[in-house]
């Protein structure tokens, strides 16, 4: 029960004075409660959300079909169905990405597929995972979660996908290993893996995972962001674009989630963007979590709202008029997101 996911919400939940019932202590399940209100969290997914709208946002094939019968941006994708079709989407598209329907964390997710070979190796990695396996057109950008709360723009954070540096000594897999056991000792959760997976995307850029860098090079080691695969989150709240947190209202307000993270793969210089995850049970963690969960807890509870509250607003000038002098003051207190 006891991991960043709950305790961001629950230290957050007590400080205002909420209670907390941990309904299951060997899974994230919890209460918090004010008087006679009570919302069930399973982390920061709630029992405000209905199961038919989780499936419709978790599942890839459903989440995709929907916001591109809806007009947004998202990249082609086949819901795998055979060797035969699913060639002829590689040769359509090029390069793609093979993913399980229904995962997280870029658990079985395999991108950049060039070859009918790595096309038949994703497929096996992704159905070890679950039956359900998607294709998806591969699109390059900057990877941006932008989080809503009741509608309502709150922070954002860009990813990246997991590199090591060089010291002109140590081997690729030394310097992989060196790096989990320090990010380990914080969260054993957030490593690059040593498999085929970053060996492919190793190979990619003529590299093995004997090689040894030059001291102060930079490899990337994997293709995808998240940070269960060795990726880093900054916030970068202030720095989105208005064009895309009012495309992520939009989607907010189609799925009808008081929370959700919406992941965008965003190519600035081409003016483009993709759509390619809404995550309807998003991690309430470091380094956004703080900001985040206080939204989160008004939107529960809007009785519990500590005056504070007001200034974790990321665009005072647009949500709420301009500044006042005593909210300028108050945020002066806090860490800018
Ligand atoms: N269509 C795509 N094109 C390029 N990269 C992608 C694409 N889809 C996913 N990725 C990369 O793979 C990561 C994991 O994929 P995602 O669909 O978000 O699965 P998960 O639910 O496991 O996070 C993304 O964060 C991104 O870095
Ligand atoms: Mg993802």
């Amino acid at each position: 029960m006891n991991s960043v996911y709950t305790t961001t919400i629950t230290r957050a939940a007590r400080a205002r004075g909420l209670r907390v019932a941990v309904l299951d202590s060997s899974q994230p399940v919890f209460e918090l409660r004010r008087g006679r209100e009570a919302v069930r969290c399973y982390n920061a997914l709630t029992d405000r959300v209905g199961a038919a709208t989780f499936f419709l946002a978790n599942h890839k094939h459903a989440a995709n079909q929907f916001l591109r019968r809806h007009g947004f941006p998202v990249p082609a994708q086949l819901k795998f169905g055979g060797f035969a079709a699913a060639k002829k989407f590689l040769a359509q598209h090029q390069r793609i990405v093979v993913k399980p329907c229904m995962q997280w964390g870029g658990r079985g997710v395999a991108v950049d597929v060039r070859t009918p070979a790595e096309l038949r190796a994703a497929v096996r990695l992704a159905r070890t995972f679950e039956d359900e396996v998607v294709l998806e057109q591969c699109v390059r950008g900057e990877d941006q979660r932008l989080i809503l709360v009741g509608g309502r723009y709150v922070a954002a954070i860009r990813r990246t996908p997991a590199a090591v540096t060089g010291d002109g000594r140590r081997t690729l897999a030394q310097l992989i290993r060196r790096q989990n056991r320090r990010a380990c000792a914080v969260d054993p959760s957030h490593r690059i893996p040593l498999d085929a997976e970053t060996r492919r995307q190793l190979a990619r850029l003529g590299r093995r995972l004997a090689d040894v860098p030059r001291a102060g090079e930079r490899v990337q080691v994997r293709l995808t962001s998240n940070y269960h695969t060795g990726g880093d989150a900054a916030v970068i709240t202030g720095a989105v674009t208005p064009q895309l947190r009012r495309v992520a209202q939009r989607v907010a307000k189609l799925f009808g989630l008081p929370l959700v993270g919406i992941d965008f793969l965003v190519d600035a210089p081409h003016r483009k963007f993709w759509i390619i995850e809404v995550s309807p049970d998003l991690a309430i963690s470091p380094p956004e979590g703080d900001t985040v969960v206080e939204f989160f807890l008004d939107d529960l509870f809007p009785g519990s709202r500590r005056k504070q509250q007001a200034v974790c607003c990321p665009t005072p000038g647009k949500a709420r008029g301009h500044p006042s002098k005593a909210w300028k003051a108050r945020n002066k207190k806090r860490p800018a997101t």
